[in-house]
């Protein structure tokens, strides 16, 4: 099939209030750990067994739990590393590779493991389920996800022990294939280890097939802040080429919006690593002439663009800042320019740590006039900071009666303590 296809869909749901364009994408592979055959999921997804990849490990059927592909799992009782090998994919185009892992103390042993997965021999992770995931379902469910451009027409992906007494396990393993042009400011041997992906003024979680290249889109609101608002585009639709990333329509039909924005609560590490930094906007009314919306973004004191943001009615605009360091404790700041009458918004943020770098470490921005950093860079390591939920899961889990979430629902999923998924965010430096 391919990707160019546009087919219009209707969709109804709380969330979506447009009419938008789905691509239908789905270039890879959707592989179910611990079970053989295969099947077509509801979003018309097929899912194939994992025995033509995988040589070693037990397979597991987790017998009260129902949906696929969470309810089995191949586990690896012995050796150090073992690989998924031979996974189809498209040499030298950027893919989107995740995993799933839904630990519900299959082994019955009441202990969490950690270990580490390792994609393609070079892009390294770390999982770490939470003891609390004996106990809740929603962060039982956990998912590493790394962007890369493959060096050959199969990719691997392997589990590597870190602890003699845990036992790496995988509940699945899914394969996106992105456009030419996607993430193109990444170099050949390089990876994008994922840390959050937002989607700014919405309710609700964006997966496949609203975003078709797969990405998982956490949605972050003003909850009860009567300092931030949640704006909603009066644009019939978003023209999105203006955005290489192709971030969904969707995402960008939403923002937040409040005085002097600062985003904190980064959910990276408290040492130091590279970081690829993107950010989306939209201007969700139609401006009068007097209405200027424009402001400075500003990591730290790194300035991401070298020209103030003025968001588009109806298109979208990408800012990408890479090879810059950055911790839990780094801020993302807004600061309106003297002309602006409106306040700051976002819609979008895309925050990875920079596997393999080979840029370096002095500040390479693309999206608004391009330059790329010198100097000599490390990848980074552990991801300390790192817990992120597959709430799309957690959402079919619950046999989608859960579709409609009513509101008190969601909202204590945004709030989850830890949550990477909600930041905290300063206005006109108070705490909102
Ligand atoms: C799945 O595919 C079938 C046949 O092509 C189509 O009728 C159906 O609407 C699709 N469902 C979804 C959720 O896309
Ligand atoms: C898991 O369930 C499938 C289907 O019922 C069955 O064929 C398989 O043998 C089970 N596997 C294990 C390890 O129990
Ligand atoms: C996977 O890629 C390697 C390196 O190009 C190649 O040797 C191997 O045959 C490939 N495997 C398959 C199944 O295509």
């Amino acid at each position: 099939m391919e990707s160019g296809i546009l087919l219009l869909a209707f969709i109804s749901t709380l969330v979506i209030v447009h009419q938008f364009h789905i691509i239908q994408a789905q270039e890879g592979i959707s592989i179910d750990c611990g079970t053989t055959g295969s099947y077509v999921d509801s979003n018309n997804v097929t899912w194939v067994g994992d025995n033509g990849f995988v040589t070693t490990g037990e397979s597991i059927n987790i017998t009260d739990v129902v949906n696929k592909p969470i309810n089995t799992l191949r586990y690896f009782p012995t050796g150090q590393t073992n690989c998924y090998t031979n996974i189809p994919a498209t040499k030298g185009r950027n893919t989107l590779v995740r995993t799933k892992f839904y630990y519900k103390n299959y082994d019955e042993n009441y202990s969490p493991p950690s270990f580490d997965v390792v994609y393609d021999g070079k892009h390294r992770d770390s999982i770490a389920i939470t003891a609390d995931s004996l106990f809740s379902d929603e962060e039982s469910f956990q998912y590493s996800e790394v962007i890369f451009a493959p060096a050959n027409e199969n990719i691997s992906v392997c589990l590597v022990r870190t602890s003699p007494s845990d036992n790496p396990f995988i509940s699945s393993i899914e394969v996106y294939r992105f456009d030419a042009g996607m993430y193109d400011d990444l170099g050949p041997e390089e990876g994008l280890i994922l840390y959050e992906r937002i989607t700014y003024g919405a309710k609700k979680l964006i997966c496949y097939p609203l975003d078709p290249y797969g990405r998982l889109w956490s949605p972050s609101g003003s909850e009860d802040n009567t300092a931030l608002t949640d704006l909603t585009t009066s644009a019939p639709s978003i023209d999105i080429t203006g955005a290489s990333n192709k971030p969904p329509e969707i995402v960008m039909s939403k923002a937040l919006s409040g005085d002097g924005l600062i985003i904190s609560g980064l959910p990276l590490p408290s040492t130091a690593v590279l970081v690829y930094l993107a950010l989306y906007f939209s201007e969700p009314q139609s401006l009068g002439r007097t209405q200027k919306r424009s402001f400075n973004i500003f990591l730290d004191d790194m300035q991401v663009g070298s020209h103030p943001i003025v968001p588009v009615f109806g298109k979208a605009t990408q800012l990408v800042l890479r090879d810059v360091e950055a911790t839990s404790e780094s801020q993302i700041v807004f600061k309106s320019t003297d002309d602006s009458v409106l306040p700051t918004i976002i819609n979008g943020l895309e925050l990875y740590s920079i596997s393999n770098n080979q840029h370096g470490g002095s500040g390479g921005q693309s999206g608004g006039g391009g330059q790329s950093g010198g100097g000599g860079g490390q990848s980074g390591g552990g991801n300390n900071g790192k817990f992120l939920l597959d709430l799309c899961t957690v959402y079919d889990f619950y046999t989608y009666n859960f579709f409609f979430l009513p509101d008190h629902q969601s909202n204590k999923l945004n709030h989850k303590q830890n949550s990477p998924n909600f930041h905290k965010f300063l206005v006109n430096n108070q705490n909102v």
